[in-house]
């Protein structure tokens, strides 16, 4: 999973791969680098470390030219280092290549073209690419290139320079995403959208097995067979401040902040304006579609399986249809018991997690139908799913997820009303108080939004200790899994979620004086046996932070400390409990100096297995 971007065009191209770069760092930051044609030789610069490294150098020894390719790294094959930081070259330095992805095949070709005399100088899957096209060029680079992914086996966004033939870059794909810019007598290539916004708002989404042929003035798109392919213009419609901090101290806290938009655009035009319902238009289901649902599958990864737990809790309760739910990567290797009659449901924030795309494709293969719920327009998982309903949840680039999370949960929770509605499982006025419910749910999030000083203070305290425990019953339950994982990954504090009857088989034996404890009791129908759960650890001299319904007034005899979120129904309270624990989360890992927006050994998008 690394980020990778093009120019080709009358302007310098280093500045703009490195300001493109800046913007795909939340890729793979680990190490990078760019190539740059200086009218006669192509030059390479790059680095292990962080982009500002490179730029360094760059400044210090600029590389001058009109075309050129960068990348920023997240290790997969070679550790990071400065000969494994792409792009990569040939022996003789005339064809460099930057690539996201893995060559499955990488050591069989190696051992070949090492036999030939070629000469590897990093540990990497990637270099084989620049010594094939060496090793295949007879005077026709894009011929070379069809060549070379003939050879070539396994998942790959590839971009191509030739120092024969500098006016044009050649980039393909295969299960990783690839975007073209289309500017005025310049062109881009990108990893993603962010890298190219604050250049041109038109471009060409990739599909797999399509490669293109850009030029300052053209860009042609074919598939492997040399066929022309006809590309729609897909215009962005966001802006660049939105790929931008906006004032904001990093990416997180700016991205908890626009949880009230991103949730109201992912209702826009799905709950209906009389709250008489929900409608998705990209579903158009009928009855007859949703009885013909023996049992859900809900698959994701991390954050989003969490959104999918409490989805089976919504989908159950509201629907009555019966949900398993399965991390991506456990999913296909149990021989998962679903067919035609199963509704297959992926949750990714970024279209692109390689474990939930092989469940996706696993399922398919198995007659099921496939739902993605995804983030990114046009993304592998977008792409492969039958249907697929998008979160307007705009760019997530902090690595922790937090409003694609929440408008995940929106998603769960309208589908259920919509499923439930459909099987006539939801008398109206049922449906309606939800709807309604659902539309406060913005100024209830805002509300928790204006007072953070409370959880900046706690966080404050208790965020060198080194253990905290979540706890809460059913939907909280859910819900602290969530607040323990965002802890963890940005603070590095050992967090553990439990539901709160089942820490006296086993866990309790962990909870000592001093110990934070986080206790959810926001569900009415386990309340009472919550709160015997805090005593429980109370008697064990726990410090305990509530997290309590307004009005509430039973809650503050138990614990220590208080957080209250808005009243709402009892289906929706994640969306608003959740909350405090992202912001917990946020402000202990910037008391602990902890790099919030790039926590070590994590990358936004996992492209890999
Ligand atoms: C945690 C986090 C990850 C992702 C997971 C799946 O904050 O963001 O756990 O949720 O890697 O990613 P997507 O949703 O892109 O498939």
């Amino acid at each position: 999973m690394c980020g990778i971007v093009g120019y080709i065009g009358p302007d310098q191209a280093a500045p703009f791969l490195l300001e493109g770069m800046s913007k795909l760092e939340y890729r793979g930051y680990d190490s990078a680098g760019i190539a740059v044609f200086d009218g006669s030789k192509i030059n390479v610069d790059k680095s292990v470390g962080r982009l500002n490294v490179l730029a360094k150098k760059v400044e210090m020894k600029p590389l001058t030219g009109n075309l050129g390719i960068g990348h920023t790294r997240w290790a997969t094959h070679g550790r990071p280092s400065d000969a494994n930081s792409h792009p990569h070259t040939d022996c003789t330095g005339k064809f460099v290549v930057v690539h996201n992805g893995i060559i499955e095949n990488y050591m069989h070709i190696k051992e070949k073209l090492i036999a030939k005399g070629h000469k590897f100088t990093s540990e990497t899957d990637t270099e084989v690419v620049a010594h094939l096209v060496e090793e295949y060029y007879e005077g026709d680079f894009e011929a070379t290139v069809k060549k070379v992914l003939e050879t070539i086996e396994g998942s790959y966004a590839l971009v191509f320079m030739c120092q024969d033939e500098p006016d044009k870059l050649i980039c393909t794909k295969q299960d990783n995403p690839l975007v073209i810019g289309l500017g005025e007598g310049e062109n881009f290539i990108a990893s993603d959208i962010p890298a190219i916004i604050s250049r041109t708002r038109r471009t060409y989404i990739l599909s797999d097995g399509e490669m293109a042929i850009v030029t300052k003035e053209s860009v042609w798109v074919m598939n492997r067979q040399g066929v022309p392919v006809t590309k729609k213009v897909f215009e962005v419609n966001w802006d660049a401040e939105a790929a931008e901090k906006g004032g904001y101290e990093h990416f997180m806290i700016k991205e908890i902040y626009e949880q009230p938009k991103a949730v109201r655009e992912t209702m826009t035009g799905r709950v209906e304006k009389d709250n008489s319902g929900v409608e998705f238009e990209e579903l158009k289901w009928i009855k007859e579609d949703v009885t013909a649902i023996k049992k859900i599958a809900i698959v994701a990864c991390g954050t989003a399986y969490h959104a999918g737990i409490v989805g089976k809790y919504l989908i159950e309760n509201l629907a009555r249809i019966p949900v398993e739910v399965d991390v991506a990567s456990e999913f296909r290797y149990r021989s998962p018991l679903i067919d035609d009659q199963t509704l297959t449901i992926v949750i990714s924030q970024s279209g692109e997690t390689l474990d939930t795309l092989a469940a996706l494709k696993e399922a398919k293969k198995l007659g099921s139908r496939v739902l993605a719920v995804t983030n990114v327009v046009g993304s592998s998982i977008a792409r492969e799913a039958d249907q697929v309903i998008y979160t307007w949840a705009g760019p997530e680039i902090a690595v922790a997820s937090t409003k694609a999370y929440t408008t995940q949960l929106i998603i769960m929770a309208m589908l259920a009303i919509y499923m439930g509605s459909l099987k006539g499982k939801l008398p109206p006025a049922r449906v309606r108080e939800l709807c309604q419910e659902l539309r406060e749910l913005p100024n209830h999030i805002y509300e928790l939004l204006e007072d953070v000083e409370p959880i900046k203070t706690f966080a404050q305290q208790y965020g060198f200790n080194e253990d905290v425990f979540f706890l809460g019953r059913s939907l909280d339950y859910a819900v602290a899994l969530e607040g323990a994982l965002k802890l963890k990954e940005i603070s590095y504090i050992h967090a553990e979620a439990y539901a709160a009857g089942e820490l006296k088989h086993g866990t309790l034996a962990l909870i000592i004086e001093g110990v934070p404890v986080i206790a959810l009791a926001t569900q009415k129908d386990v309340y009472e046996k919550m709160l015997s759960n805090i005593k429980e650890v109370k008697a064990r001299d726990a410090v305990v932070i509530g997290i309590g319904l307004k009005g509430d007034n039973q809650i503050e005899k138990y614990v220590d400390h208080t957080i209250y979120i808005p009243a709402t129904d009892k289906f929706l309270t994640p969306i608003l409990s959740v909350i405090p624990l992202q912001l917990l989360a946020y402000y202990a890992a910037v008391t602990r100096g902890c790099d919030v927006d790039k926590p070590r050994n994590l990358a936004k998008s996992v492209t890999v297995e």
